[in-house]
């Protein structure tokens, strides 16, 4: 497949160096960007064919099936509109719009068009998340209690991210949408998600937006998803989940803490991974920053998506619903109490009650709990079915 790729900065580069650090049949063909000099130096560096400094004239070019969108924030609509017009599947960077309804029309646009709206949301493909993933569907940890996920890094590296216009917000918007997508994935993204509690504050930063913040997504199964983000982190970029379920628990570290750690004194000038403040002391690189942060498995299910005519795990529908979860965040930030989501559309379950199936222990009791005690013994916490007593019996294990 021939890719056009709009934006030539930060994320733009990570996609490059994945396309075209190992050998792939999908190669860049043209890039756009806002200065020659800077379309150029891409198209240099990446051996890209064409370059222009007309975002239309990119993704009109003939020879382009997809595009990729790796603009700013604000640019991701009209982008999107462009690509809509061209009739060319488009992939988007994350967060697909900067409200819901930025991102409902992004939605209505593609579907109309009959193109394919690919959300780029790397952090639901890294080999970490997939694996975990696989395990909760198979149901090795039971029915998903509590999701949380946490990006904390200190903070963006170009100034439209701090413009609260451009951007649509701080921390929640730049990186609650990963933590909120990565919980609706494990929680199960048909179950609705109903309302949100958010506290958020500009703790460090002259900005009008908020620099850290810390949420709750109540979803109508009662399970609940938690995203903690900050942009005031120091010592690099903290990506974590943790997921808990009735028959089991994953915990996930992606970035910090990857089995490989380094001393250096600092005389050297190596690049370390992403966010890291310094390369002096105790390191934590990252073997393969692309493939570690879900970006190689991300794009070959784009495009086999694309070949295949079918869906892609992550679609312009779940940066819909994902910017609608950030606008009732920040409702509840301005609020202070849970404010419900609003979805305009929704193609999940309308179904609320989950159904729990108690343990039994005999005819007339359930057991609550068992526990093995420091002495050996068996400590069974029972329940009567009938007059709901509490009781407690021991199993002194010598006499089993
Ligand atoms: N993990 C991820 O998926 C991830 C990581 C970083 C950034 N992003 C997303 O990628 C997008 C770009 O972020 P970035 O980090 O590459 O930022 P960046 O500032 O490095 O690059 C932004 C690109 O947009 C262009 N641009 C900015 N303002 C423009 C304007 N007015 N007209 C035309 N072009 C303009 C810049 O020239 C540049 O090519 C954002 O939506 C961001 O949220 C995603």
């Amino acid at each position: 497949m021939k890719i056009a790729i709009l934006g030539s900065g930060f994320i733009a580069r990570f996609y490059a160096d994945t396309l075209a650090g190992q050998r792939r049949k999908d190669t860049l063909h043209v890039v756009y960007s806002r200065t020659e000099a800077n379309a150029e130096k891409f198209a240099t560096d990446y051996q890209v064919p064409h370059f222009f400094t007309d975002m239309a004239q990119a993704v009109n070019h003939p020879e382009v099936d997809v595009v990729i969108i790796a603009l700013a924030n604000h640019l991701h609509l009209a982008a999107i509109e462009i690509c809509a017009q061209a009739h060319k599947h488009v992939l988007c960077t994350k967060p697909l719009g900067r409200t819901g309804e930025e991102a409902r029309l992004m939605m209505e646009l593609v579907e109309k068009a009959g193109i394919m709206g690919g959300y780029l949301e790397d952090l639901c493909y890294t080999p970490k998340f997939l694996k975990s993933l696989e395990s909760v569907k198979n149901n090795s940890i039971g029915r998903v209690l509590w999701a949380k996920s946490r990006e904390a890094h200190p903070g963006p590296h170009s100034d439209w991210f701090w413009d609260k216009e451009k951007s649509g917000g701080g921390a929640i918007i730049d990186l609650g949408c990963h933590c909120i997508e990565i919980a609706r994935n494990f929680i199960g993204k048909g179950i609705k998600p109903v309302e949100v509690m958010c506290w958020a504050a500009t703790q460090v930063h002259p900005i009008a937006a908020e620099d850290h913040a810390i949420g709750l997504v109540k979803y109508a199964n009662g399970a609940i998803g938690q995203f903690e983000v900050s942009w005031c982190f120091r010592g690099g970029m903290d990506l974590r989940d943790e997921v808990m379920g009735t028959e089991g628990t994953i915990w996930l570290n992606s970035f910090l803490r990857t089995g490989f750690e380094m001393f250096s004194t600092g005389k050297g000038t190596g690049y370390v991974a992403e966010k890291t403040e310094s390369n002096s002391g105790w390191l934590f690189p990252v073997g393969d920053e692309v493939h570690e942060l879900g970006y190689s498995h991300m794009f070959t299910d784009m495009f086999e998506a694309i070949e295949h005519h079918r869906e892609p795990s992550e679609t312009f529908y779940d940066g819909y619903v994902v910017n609608c979860l950030i606008d009732a965040a920040y409702k509840s930030a301005a609020s202070g109490s849970w404010e419900p989501v609003d979805l305009p559309v929704w193609r999940g379950t309308e179904a609320e009650a989950h159904s729990i199936s108690y343990h039994d222990y005999d005819e007339h009791h359930y057991l609550i709990k068992e526990e093995i005690l420091p002495d050996g013994n068996i400590s069974r916490i029972l329940k009567d079915k009938t007059t709901g007593v509490v009781s407690k019996i021991s199993i002194v294990t010598s006499e089993v």
